[in-house]
């Protein structure tokens, strides 16, 4: 930890008193921090570039109908100075494959132009190891501010698991930050919105912790859906096996197989590890593996689709059941049904999709046919049905009814195989 000066600060009870925070980004992350800002007695700005979320932010908060203070704006002219601010922009790849950084780094302008001394900014955005100490550091100097002297920077990378988890108190913090006073600024802010927080001795182990929490995910789902064509050629239930083996009490996790591992986390997050590996020239040919067998998961999924209908999907008619990036929610982004759609569609076969969380509408659907009721497709009933996301309530007994063909990329479907089920 680079020598500040302010170590004395460290010993402060509480540093940060009662004051403003300024969230820059209001989607599934900024907004329920804002909301828990708030209640926790903060006056908080919000910002975002989209109206929209600003608005659904303000409309959350009167919803709640606590005391407290919430506002929150798309014209960055209205957005005061405050104490706090956290940045909980996205951070996507970009049309190569590669981490994009520009959000954070304009949503860092954002709050660089309103930064007053004694101001903490605290990166929660899922970022490559270095990001708080290069990009957040360089822009904090560069406008004239000493880093644990003037203004104060820390990094506590979002855990969340929207749709399973009930907001900003239910997993610990992971807490990292330049120096001593950054980090006592930073806990006391966190304490106080998040409940348990935890104090690691580097941003970059902040950084990276969060990066392995979901590496470990992408390599142990690959691994399932690979294990999955093998325990099926092998003629052994997955699920039993998982379900069995996860009785060990130590040394394992259990993972299932499914369409691919979607949504803006599990496939997008090691690509900024790996990114980094690489420049230090030390990339990981495991993740690598693990994240192009991901890739290549949907295509494998429709290639069984293909090979149960006798090879060529053609002319054929395939229903998809479930099209979000995971159950439970109503989230298309990087949803790997979506890239079963459109495989499928261009392998000349006539995609429809039924998802009982999904309203239709214009977006990435709009190609596809919907079948509200999967029972009375449009056109008739579908040649095959492929179990794309196991929503709630979905009757997975009754899917083998539904088509003369049924896939289940999850090993779902009571009966498996051996009922028929084409595992894939
Ligand atoms: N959603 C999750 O489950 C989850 C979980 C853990 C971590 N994360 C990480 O948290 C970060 C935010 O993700 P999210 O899911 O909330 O994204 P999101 O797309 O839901 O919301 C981000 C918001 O930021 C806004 N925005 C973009 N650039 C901006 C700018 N320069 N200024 C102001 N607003 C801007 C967008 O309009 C959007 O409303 C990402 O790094 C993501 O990887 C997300």
């Amino acid at each position: 930890m680079p020598d500040t000066g302010l170590l004395r600060d460290a010993a402060l009870p509480n540093p940060l008193p009662a004051g403003t925070v300024a969230v820059i980004g209001l989607g599934y992350v900024g907004r329920p921090i804002a909301l828990a800002a708030a209640a926790a007695g903060f006056a908080v700005s919000g910002f975002d570039l989209d109206p929209a979320a600003a608005a659904a932010a303000e409309a959350a908060w009167r919803g709640l109908g606590a005391p407290g203070r919430l506002s929150a704006t798309a014209d960055p002219a209205r957005l005061p100075a405050a104490q706090t601010w956290l940045i909980c922009v996205p951070t996507p790849l970009d049309a190569a494959g590669r981490p994009d950084l520009s959000l954070v780094e304009a949503a860092l302008a954002t709050c660089v132009a309103r930064l007053v001394r004694g101001a903490l900014v605290c990166l929660v955005s899922t970022c490559q190891p270095g990001a708080t100490n290069g990009t957040c550091r360089r822009a904090i100097e560069a406008a004239g501010f000493a880093v644990g002297r003037d203004v104060f920077l820390c990094v506590s990378p979002e855990r969340e698991n929207p749709g399973a988890t009930d907001g900003p108190r239910d997993v610990p913090r992971l807490l990292g930050a330049t120096d001593e006073a950054s980090l006592a600024r930073g806990r006391a802010f966190w304490e106080r919105v998040a409940g348990r927080v935890i104090p690691v001795a580097s941003p970059e182990i902040a950084e990276c912790a969060k990066l392995l929490e979901n590496t470990y995910r992408l390599v142990n789902v690959a691994l399932m859906d690979e294990l999955h064509r093998g325990f099926a050629a092998l003629g052994v239930p997955t699920r039993a096996v998982v379900e069995a083996a996860a009785t060990k009490p130590f040394g394992f996790a259990p993972f299932w197989p499914g369409a691919g591992a979607g949504g803006h986390c599990i496939p997008v997050d090691p690509e900024f590890l790996q990114m980094e590996l690489a420049r230090v020239g030390a990339a990981s040919s495991l993740l690598a593996a693990a994240a192009e067998a991901n890739r290549a998961r949907p295509a494998a999924v429709v290639e069984g689709v293909a090979r149960a209908l006798g090879g060529s999907l053609a002319g054929r008619r395939v229903l998809v059941m479930g099209v979000t990036y995971k159950p439970g929610v109503a989230d298309l982004r990087g949803a790997a049904p979506l890239a079963l759609l459109r495989l499928l569609a261009a392998r000349g076969a006539e995609a429809l999709w039924h998802d009982p969380l999904v309203a239709e509408g214009p977006g990435p659907l709009a190609p596809f046919v919907r079948a509200a009721d999967p029972a009375r497709c449009p056109g008739g009933p579908p040649d095959a049905v492929v179990l794309g996301t196991p929503q709630p309530g979905f009757d997975l007994a009754a899917l083998p009814r539904l088509a003369a063909v049924a896939v289940d990329p999850f090993g779902l479907v009571p009966g498996g195989a051996a009922a028929g089920v084409r595992v894939v």
